[in-house]
C-alpha cells in the first residue's frame, strides 16, 4: 500500500493545547475533574482529539448525537466531549470566566475558558450515541453519574497528567509521527485493544501488518471498568509478547491515555480518529469492537463505517471476521478463510478462561502465547 507522506491529522492539522503556564487567578472557580475529564483533557491537549480545542458546545453536541458530525455539518465526530459540573457550581460561573481544572488529587491541569453553559440532554447522549439508556452500560452510568451542566470552550493545559504511566511508552500524536517518520514508515496500522493480547489479536495484527509499513500496538490505558484487566499487567503483557513475537523493525509499542467509553459502533469511529491523529493510516477493527456484554451486534462497529460520508475519515478501516483457532488447519482462522466443521474451534469464553487463569492454570497455547497466560495467572495469585 502506498501513500505520499503521513496521513493528515483529522480536520487538516494537529490541535495541541499544552505549553500553558500557570496563572494567579482571583477567586476562580477550580473544578476536580471525573476521570473520565482527565483522559479527555489529556487526548484534547496532546493533539489526540484534533481538531477539538476543548470541551464542546451545545451545537457540536447535538450534531454529534444526531449527525455524528461536529457542528460545522462535516467534520466527523461520533461521541460528545463534555465538561460536566453540577447546578451547584454551574451556578457559580458566568461566560467569559476562566475555570481551573484540577486533577482528583486536586493538582492543577490548566485552564479552561467558558464561551457557554447548557443543560445536558442525557437521554439523547446515551440513545444516540450508545444505542441505549440503559444504566447497567458501563458508558451510559459514566453519563448519568455527572453533572448536568456543560462548560463548552477551549482548554489550556500547564500539566496534561501528573505521575503518567509508562512515561517511555507515552508518546503523543506529534511523537508517534515523528518516529513512523524516521522509521520511513508511510501506511501504518493501528491496533487498539483494552485487553491483553491472545492469539487472536495477534492474528490480526500480522495480517494487517503484512500490507503496510509498520505496526501500532496502541492499548487503551486510560480509565476502564471494574473486571478489566489492570493496565500495569496488560504491559508486562505487551512487552513480553513483543519481544518474542513480532519484528522489532516493524512494530511499535505506544499507550493511548484515552478513557473507554464502551460505545461499540460510534466508540470505534472515535478510536480511528485518534489513531489519524496519531499519524496511522489504517486502522483494525475487529468483531464486537469497544463493545460490553450484549448491546451490540458483532459486526455493528464495521458497518458503521460505510454509513460515514465519503471523505469523512481518511484513515482507513481494516475489518476483521471473527477469528479463532482451527484444529483441522492447524492456525488461526475466520468463516472468511476456513469452512466450519464441528468441534474444529478451539474458542474459550472470557469466563472459562478467567476460570483457568484463577486456578493458575494454562489456557490451551492456540488461545493463548504461553508467557502472557503466566503472566496473568501471576497477577491473580497477586490479588
Ligand atoms: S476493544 O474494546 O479494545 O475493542 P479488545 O481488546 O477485546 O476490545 O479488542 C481489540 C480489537 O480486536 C478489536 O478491534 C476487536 O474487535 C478485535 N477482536 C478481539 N477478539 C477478536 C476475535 N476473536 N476475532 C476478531 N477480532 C477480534
Amino acid at each position: 500500500m502506498s501513500q505520499v507522506g503521513i496521513i493528515e491529522p483529522h480536520g487538516g492539522k494537529l490541535v495541541i493545547r499544552t505549553g500553558a503556564k500557570e496563572e494567579k487567578l482571583n477567586n476562580a472557580v477550580a473544578l476536580t475533574l471525573t476521570q473520565r475529564q482527565q483522559c479527555d483533557l489529556e487526548m484534547i491537549a496532546v493533539g489526540a482529539m484534533s481538531p477539538l480545542s476543548g470541551f464542546m458546545g451545545q451545537a457540536d453536541f447535538d450534531a454529534v448525537c444526531d449527525k455524528i458530525t461536529l457542528a460545522d455539518g462535516k467534520t466527523v465526530w461520533p461521541f460528545p466531549v463534555t465538561m460536566n459540573v453540577d447546578k451547584a457550581t454551574a451556578d457559580k460561573i458566568k461566560v467569559g470566566d476562566k475555570v481551573v481544572l484540577n486533577d482528583d488529587k486536586g493538582r492543577l491541569l490548566g485552564y479552561q475558558t467558558v464561551k457557554e453553559i447548557y443543560k445536558e440532554d442525557k437521554k439523547k447522549h446515551a440513545a444516540k450515541c450508545f444505542g441505549t439508556e440503559d444504566p447497567a452500560h458501563p458508558g451510559v452510568k459514566s453519563v448519568m453519574d455527572e453533572g448536568e451542566y456543560c462548560l463548552a470552550g477551549p482548554i489550556d493545559v500547564v500539566t496534561a497528567r501528573h505521575d503518567p504511566m509508562f512515561k517511555d511508552h507515552r508518546l503523543s500524536p506529534a511523537q508517534t509521527r515523528e518516529a513512523f517518520s524516521k522509521k520511513g514508515w508511510k501506511t501504518v496500522v493501528a491496533f487498539q485493544t483494552r485487553n491483553p493480547i491472545h492469539r487472536a489479536h495477534e492474528y490480526l495484527t500480522k495480517c494487517a501488518q503484512e500490507i503496510v509499513d509498520g505496526l501500532l500496538i496502541h492499548p487503551l490505558m486510560g480509565a476502564t471498568k471494574d473486571g478489566d484487566i489492570p493496565a500495569e499487567v496488560r504491559m508486562e503483557c505487551y512487552l513480553a509478547l513483543i519481544q518474542g513475537y513480532y519484528h522489532p523493525d516493524r512494530t511499535m509499542l505506544a499507550v493511548m491515555p484515552a478513557a473507554m467509553r464502551y460505545g461499540g459502533p460510534r466508540e470505534a469511529i472515535l478510536h480511528a480518529i485518534y489513531r489519524q491523529n496519531y499519524g496511522c493510516s489504517h486502522f483494525i477493527v475487529g468483531r464486537d469492537h469497544a463493545g460490553v456484554g450484549t448491546y451490540y451486534g458483532t459486526y455493528d462497529a464495521q458497518n458503521i463505517f460505510d454509513k460515514l460520508p465519503d471523505g469523512g475519515l481518511k484513515i482507513q478501516p481494516m475489518k476483521f471476521e471473527n477469528t479463532f483457532w482451527s484444529k483441522r488447519a492447524g492456525g488461526m482462522v475466520s468463516n472468511k478463510t476456513f469452512p466450519t466443521i464441528e468441534g474444529d474451534q478451539v474458542s474459550l469464553s472470557g469466563t472459562k478462561v478467567r476460570e483457568m487463569l484463577m486456578k493458575g492454570e494454562r489456557p490451551p497455547q492456540e488461545f493463548t502465547r504461553p508467557e502472557i497466560a503466566d503472566i496473568l495467572i501471576k497477577s491473580m495469585k497477586q490479588g
